[in-house]
């Protein structure tokens, strides 16, 4: 899909960093169908264009990265509609992205909001961002991995108060819990994203790409096999040449030429 193709996301590229920005505002970006199938379509053409090397996502407007799923879009489905059309899952496809994507939140990221900020592997948060799960009040549940990626994130007390009682978490709180990496005053949100994609930008790619998928492994796998599968990665990176550059750069007391090699 090109990029001016899209109807309800921003795309832009500039200095090795995506963005990916939701345009739903006056739905407080509320993720539909489309909105889910063109996130998802946008970072896999990022994914695949040497020209990115790291992706910011984050929403359009200060009051809301995503308010949920799109509860006029659902309010109507049946069982049988939701199982065939797989709802929510295109999303989960983000996870797959090689790539290292950043969530910038500013506002409101409730349900499949938060959902999919936790999608990403770091989560920055404006001073103005608000966490929550509130589907049981709808009668649903969280449905775009928050009961699982939530209790991960925060361990079982806080995510059993989210994704239950309804609590919300404030931005301060989302870092205390171990939800954000970082909170930045709302007008320094998007500054704040692109210094950290930029640093990841410089970076070798393929030692970010297998420190990515070492640390997601992580939350799969036993400590034992975690450990022998990053042993056996960090190995692998001495067949680099940017581990030969980077190596090299740092005795020298020069910056190095990143190949990507
Ligand atoms: N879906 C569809 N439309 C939504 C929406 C959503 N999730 N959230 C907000 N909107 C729409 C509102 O309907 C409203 O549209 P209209 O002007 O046409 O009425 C517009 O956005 C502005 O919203 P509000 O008037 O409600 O704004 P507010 O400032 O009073 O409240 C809010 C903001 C607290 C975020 C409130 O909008 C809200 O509670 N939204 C729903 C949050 C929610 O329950 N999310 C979970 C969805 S279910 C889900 O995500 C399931 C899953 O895991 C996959």
């Amino acid at each position: 899909m090109a990029h001016d193709e899209y109807e309800t996301i921003k795309v832009s590229t500039e200095d090795a960093i995506g963005t990916i920005t939701l345009s739903r505002p006056k739905a407080l970006n509320a993720l539909n169908d489309k909105v889910m199938e063109e996130v998802v379509a946008a970072a896999e053409v990022m994914d695949a264009d040497p020209a990115v090397r790291a992706i910011i996502i984050t929403g359009d407007g200060p009051k809301a990265f995503a308010a949920g799923a799109d509860i006029k879009e659902m309010s109507t489905l049946t069982y049988s509609e939701a199982f065939h059309k797989q709802l929510g899952a295109r999303l989960g496809r983000l996870a797959d992205v090689r790539k290292p994507t950043i969530a910038a939140v500013a506002g409101y990221a409730l349900g499949g909001g938060c959902e999919l900020a936790m999608l990403a592997d770091i989560l920055i948060a404006a001073d103005t961002a608000v966490f929550g799960q509130p589907e049981v009040t709808l009668g649903v549940i969280p449905g775009l991995g928050g009961t699982q990626r939530l209790v991960r994130a925060v361990g079982k007390a806080k995510a059993m108060e989210v994704v239950l009682g309804g609590a919300r978490l404030t931005a301060e709180q989302a870092e205390r819990a171990g939800l954000a990496a970082r909170v930045v005053p709302a007008a320094e949100l998007m500054a704040e994203a692109r210094a950290l994609a930029g640093r990841i930008a410089a970076a070798s790619a393929p030692a970010v790409a297998k420190a990515k998928d070492c640390v997601l492994r992580a939350l799969e796998t036993p400590l034992a096999e975690g450990l022998r599968y990053e042993q056996r990665e960090f190995w692998s990176c001495f067949a680099l040449q940017d581990q030969k550059e980077g190596m090299a750069a740092f005795i020298e007391k020069r910056k190095p030429v990143i190949q990507d090699k």
